[in-house]
């Protein structure tokens, strides 16, 4: 168990008060409790650790002869993770890594086979919240979107260097962007007139090209410039190469019985998931516990919008023949 106060007085809503505090409160979390049911004594895994919120639940219920990894990319979060984390009683391995390199890491800290793996995708409310990651439309700031400040290539960059086309492919095959084509052209007339490399030039540039949404379209409820920095942003972190490297090895780090659960907030990660989840249920490889994806009910959806997108899908490792 840990030690912390949160614990005692009833773990989940106490757990929102601390992440509220902390600004992030992890979504779906009695599902992610009851569907990977960690159990003492288990190797935890949580691949997206963040501010620590489900990381802190799932230490709670290996006790101190578990073992708790967390990785992540980006050093900020990763300190927050180990502040969260401090009083647990499991031991807790905290590794600023990509979990693209899940496996690699784990063997440099002695782990080699794991109970539960958690995923829990994106960017972070902090990393969103802080204009100067650029992640964000919301407040300017540079043009950035690097969760890990290892990387090289900033969104600017991107914006700035590449080809029309291939920049209206990254809008459409990373966001379903339908004005794809007519973003890029303007993105790229604009940059003539000088390099784009703020949030709030990136954002006006984007918003011209689409125009002013009709009020009676669905899709108008969200801003012009959503699919746009969305697209940017999974494309500087290859947000869905990282998930196929990590759909890939999973089989192999998880210990038979052992669970992987993977939270998606959008059709274009949520459905590498599904697919690869239903491809190793026919090899044999996978139960899916899982037919639907879970969603957040009524009550989580109105207390933490972030959740309101949230989709996840949970298996199990089966045993070799
Ligand atoms: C949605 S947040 C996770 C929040 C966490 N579940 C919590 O309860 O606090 C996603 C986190 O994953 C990290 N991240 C995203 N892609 C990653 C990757 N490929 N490898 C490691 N960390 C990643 C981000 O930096 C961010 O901190």
């Amino acid at each position: 168990m840990c030690d912390s106060p949160l614990v005692f007085f009833g773990l989940y809503r106490n757990l929102s008060v601390a992440s509220e505090a902390m600004g992030h409160v992890p979504v779906l979390p009695q599902q992610v409790l009851d569907l990977l049911s960690p159990g003492p004594g288990e190797t935890v895994v949580d691949l997206t650790v963040g501010l620590g919120g489900h990381a802190l639940m799932l230490a709670d219920r290996i006790g101190g002869d578990g073992v708790l990894v967390g990785f992540d990319v980006d050093p900020l979060n990763l300190e927050k993770a180990r502040h969260a984390l401090n009083d647990c009683a499991c031991r807790v391995e905290l590794i600023q890594a990509n979990f693209r390199e899940a496996r690699e890491s784990l063997a440099a800290v002695g782990v080699k086979q794991v109970d539960v793996l958690l995923a829990d995708l994106g960017v972070s409310s902090t990393q969103l919240d802080d204009p100067e990651r650029g992640f964000s439309f919301q407040g300017d700031g540079p043009l950035d979107m690097r969760m890990d400040p290892r990387l090289e290539v900033t969104a600017s960059d991107i914006v700035n260097r590449i080809k029309e086309k291939e920049l209206a492919d990254i809008l459409y095959y990373n966001a379903q962007e339908m004005a794809s084509r007519r973003i890029a052209k303007r993105i790229c007339e604009a940059r003539r007139d000088g390099r784009i490399t703020t949030t709030a030039r990136l954002m006006e540039v984007t918003a011209r090209a689409v125009g002013v949404p009709d009020p009676a379209s669905r899709r108008s409820r969200i801003h012009p410039a959503t699919r746009t920095f969305q697209a940017l942003r999974m494309a500087v972190n290859d947000e869905i190469g990282c998930l196929g490297a990590l759909l890939d090895t999973a089989p192999d780090i998880l210990s038979p019985g052992g669970r992987i659960g993977v939270i998606a907030f959008h059709s274009v990660e949520d459905k590498p998931v599904k697919v690869d989840f239903r491809k190793r249920k026919d090899e044999g490889i996978y139960r899916v516990l899982t037919k639907k994806p879970v969603v957040a009910d009524e009550d989580e959806r109105r207390r933490n919008p972030r959740s309101r997108s949230a989709k996840l899908r949970v298996a199990v490792r089966l045993p070799e023949e």
